[in-house]
């Protein structure tokens, strides 16, 4: 018989993951403390934004395979429970707050059967799952059997069903032959290579290498990033040009062009909150040195953020008092409404913090800035937004933005005055038009 799966924690990665399972053709039941979360999954609506989400979760809903609940008491009868509660950044430090996660295992560990696997996905610093098995071992009875594995989730907002359902490759942090088995099995459809789009990698590792996957993943992701900023530095100072010089790295195969994009920098409730969490982890293993690049990695990602406000500023006379800002994007990335730790929010903070008024507009993301920004403007356009501005500023690269009209946009402006912290408008289209046009390491 199949076996019967719980998700707790049904956020971006737990909803996400809830539906791709019942896809597969697993019952499902997602679990969250979040009573207005619950109501609306089960409603069929996803309380944020991701493509063709909404879609899987109707589809699953009315096959009665995925169900929702605010009750612990409902996942009972499962076999295995999949973690996905959020890992947040101390609010005093860097460490991350694993209050989340405790919280999880002190409503599940009562409630768990026999031969019941729980599966961590939630991104923790190394050694949370060995202090979990302990947890296990002294408050589940030994006769009940239950095993703790780790199987790190490297899905991208945005495309989190391609990247749930074609994983690039599945680690399984695993303590026993019994957890890879059982992992193997409920990920059969994706692994067995006779299946159609199956044969995804497996790598097979110990708890603390599976812990340490992830925050690898995102601390080498994030130094790229870093890496090409700080580039784009050098660039600025000397006249040169990012863009040229990131494409003509690319071609050498051994650097590769992905995420050697030069711009505003990472953002969002992952790498920002990941990098620093792994170094805090660092100091207590003793292993601080092996990490303290990463520090370098974390305060170039933040100059750049000043460096746009700089730019901004250069490019209103020096003063942005009694000036319009618009600011194009709120999401920390394109094709979501994920706004922790945005870049974009960030900068339009800090100007409207000095004396602009700032109107943003996002596909997406205007809900949750509005919320958590009540003192920004906002619009419900990009036209809208730039109406009577002094500068507009780039800082979300949607498809929407790189592909607008700069005519148009111009006959709204009161200047036209425009900083591209994306790299990804095209400068010579918009000096044609008569902007004037400013960006991140480039001339
Ligand atoms: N978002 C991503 O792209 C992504 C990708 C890979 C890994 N991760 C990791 O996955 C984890 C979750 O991230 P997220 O983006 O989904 O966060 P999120 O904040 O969107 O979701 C977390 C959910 O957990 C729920 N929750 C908190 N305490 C709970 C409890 N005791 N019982 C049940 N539910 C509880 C919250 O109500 C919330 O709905 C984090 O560790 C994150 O680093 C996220």
């Amino acid at each position: 018989m199949r076996p019967r799966l719980s998700v707790i924690g049904t956020g971006y990665l737990g909803a996400t993951h809830a539906a791709c399972m019942a896809e597969l053709g697993f019952d499902v039941v997602g679990v969250d403390t979040d009573r207005a979360k619950i109501d609306a999954l089960s409603a069929g609506r996803v309380p944020f934004f991701e493509p063709g989400l909404e879609e899987l979760l109707r589809k699953n809903l009315d096959s009665g395979r995925l169900r929702f609940s605010t009750s612990y008491d409902d996942l009972a009868d499962c076999d295995v429970h999949f973690v996905c509660v959020g890992t947040p950044q101390v609010a005093d430090g860097n460490a991350a707050d694993l209050t989340y996660v405790d919280a999880a295992f002190d409503a599940l560990l009562p409630r768990l059967r026999t031969q019941a696997l729980v599966v961590g996905k939630s991104t923790v610093p190394v050694g949370t799952a060995e202090r979990l098995v302990e947890r296990l071992r002294a408050e589940v009875p030994a006769d009940r059997d239950v095993e703790l594995a780790w199987n790190p989730e490297f899905l991208r907002e945005g495309w989190a069903i391609q990247d749930t359902l074609h994983p690039d490759r599945l680690v399984f942090g695993v303590g026993s032959e019994r957890a890879e088995t059982v992992l193997r099995d409920v990920y059969a459809p994706l692994v067995d290579p006779a299946a159609p789009g199956g044969g995804v990698p497996v790598v097979v590792t110990d708890l603390a290498t599976a812990q340490l996957v992830k925050v690898a993943a995102n601390a080498f992701l994030a130094t790229k990033i870093s890496f090409i900023n700080a580039m784009a530095e050098v660039c600025e100072v000397v006249h040169g040009d990012v863009e040229k010089l990131s494409a003509a790295l690319s071609y050498d195969d051994r650097i590769g062009g992905r995420f050697l994009h030069a711009g505003l920098g990472f953002g969002g409730g992952c790498l920002p909150k990941d990098i620093r969490a792994f170094m805090a982890r660092a100091d207590e293993l003793g292993v601080e040195q092996a990490l303290s690049f990463l520090r370098e990695v974390d305060a170039i990602n933040q100059r750049r953020r000043a460096r746009m406000v700089d730019l901004a500023r250069e490019s209103v006379a020096g003063d942005f008092a009694g000036r319009r800002v618009a600011v194009l994007g709120a999401a920390f990335k394109p094709n979501s409404d994920d706004i922790r730790d945005s870049p974009a929010l960030d900068v339009a903070t800090r100007i409207a913090d000095d004396g602009a008024t700032v109107t943003v507009y996002d596909p997406a993301a205007v809900p949750n800035a509005r919320r958590d920004y009540p003192d920004l403007g906002y619009a419900d356009s990009a036209l809208e937004a730039a109406g009577d501005a002094d500068v507009v500023l780039h800082l979300t690269e949607w498809r929407e933005f790189r592909e607008m009209d700069p005519a148009a946009l111009g006959a709204v402006v009161r200047q036209r005055n425009v900083v591209d912290g994306r790299n990804a408008l095209d400068p010579a289209v918009w000096r044609a038009a008569g902007w004037h046009y400013r960006a991140l390491g480039r001339p």
